[in-house]
């Protein structure tokens, strides 16, 4: 999507992101060795109703540099971006980590926060110890481990290329730092302070984040909408993009 990268300065670096629409702002956040481009579906269907960002996080895509290992120094980064972005407020997407990221964020900073897009993330995101273990010592056993627990059985090796491409480009050191900051995140005791209007959105055959943590979400989070996306897994955005687009714009379009 080369017509749409920008750059901006965050915390005196280079952050990179790409931006296509006008409007109300949408900004997307990626998931553990994740990308800006898992969002690609969303950005071009979603432009004629708002201002879609999506944005790579330190250590990530074009952004590069080192990543964190814990999701309240990506938060920090988060609120840079959007201060350097002149966002005083958004509408907040996140993706698996990216989700723990923007719940985090509307947690301690709700007034930056107008609405919340949770996708295919939880509460609480404690990682299997052989993924931890796999990107410490044999980081491309790692990504072949995950690839075959992040799809539904019915999703085609060519609607999740950009998930795969951007696993293997992010450095193994910034994956393992990604999955250590997920598996100590936990917010389930404060979830349901979350005040922002919020969508939950699953892959059914979702085996990373399973439909339990969504259902999850939406139960403590007052007034949370789910939606439960048929022959999807981790990745509902990239296998089922027309049902994930037609959730995020009816949400946007039900926002006051
Ligand atoms: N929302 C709702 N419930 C949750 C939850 C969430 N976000 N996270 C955990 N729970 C529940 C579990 O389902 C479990 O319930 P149960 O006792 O009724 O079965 C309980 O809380 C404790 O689970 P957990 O904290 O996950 O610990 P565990 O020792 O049982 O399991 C793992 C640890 C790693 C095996 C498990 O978390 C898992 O399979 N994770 C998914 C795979 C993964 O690595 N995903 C990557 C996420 S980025």
């Amino acid at each position: 999507m080369p017509g749409l990268v920008r750059t901006l300065a965050v915390l005196g670096r280079p952050a990179a992101f790409l931006e296509a629409g006008r409007g109300r702002s949408l900004v997307l956040v990626h998931g553990a060795g994740g990308r800006s481009h898992v969002w690609s579906p969303q950005l071009l269907a979603l432009a004629d109703t708002a201002r879609v960002v999506a944005l790579d996080l330190p250590g990530h895509g074009a952004t590069g540099g080192n990543g964190c290992t814990t999701i309240a120094d990506y938060v920090l980064w988060v609120l840079a971006f959007l201060e350097a972005a002149g966002l005083e407020r958004a509408v907040l997407g996140g993706h698996s980590m990216g989700g723990a990221v923007t719940l985090a964020l509307a947690l301690d900073h709700p007034d930056r926060v107008e609405a919340l897009a949770l996708v295919g993330t939880g509460a609480r995101l404690r990682v299997l110890p052989r993924i931890l273990e796999l990107f410490r010592e044999n980081p491309p056993e790692g990504v072949s481990f995950l690839a075959g627990l992040a799809y539904s059985p019915r999703t085609p090796g060519s609607a999740v290329v950009e998930a795969e491409r951007a696993l293997l480009e992010t450095p193994p050191g910034v994956v393992l730092g990604d999955f250590l900051a997920c598996d100590r995140f936990d917010v389930m005791a404060r979830v349901a302070g979350v005040r922002a209007p919020t969508l939950v959105l699953v892959g059914r055959d979702d085996r990373l984040t399973p439909p339990k943590y969504a259902a999850f979400l939406a139960r403590a989070i007052p007034g949370a909408r789910l939606v439960e996306v048929e022959d999807a897994g981790h990745f509902p955005q990239l296998e089922q993009p027309e049902a994930v687009n037609s959730a995020l714009r009816a949400f946007l379009g039900s926002l006051p």
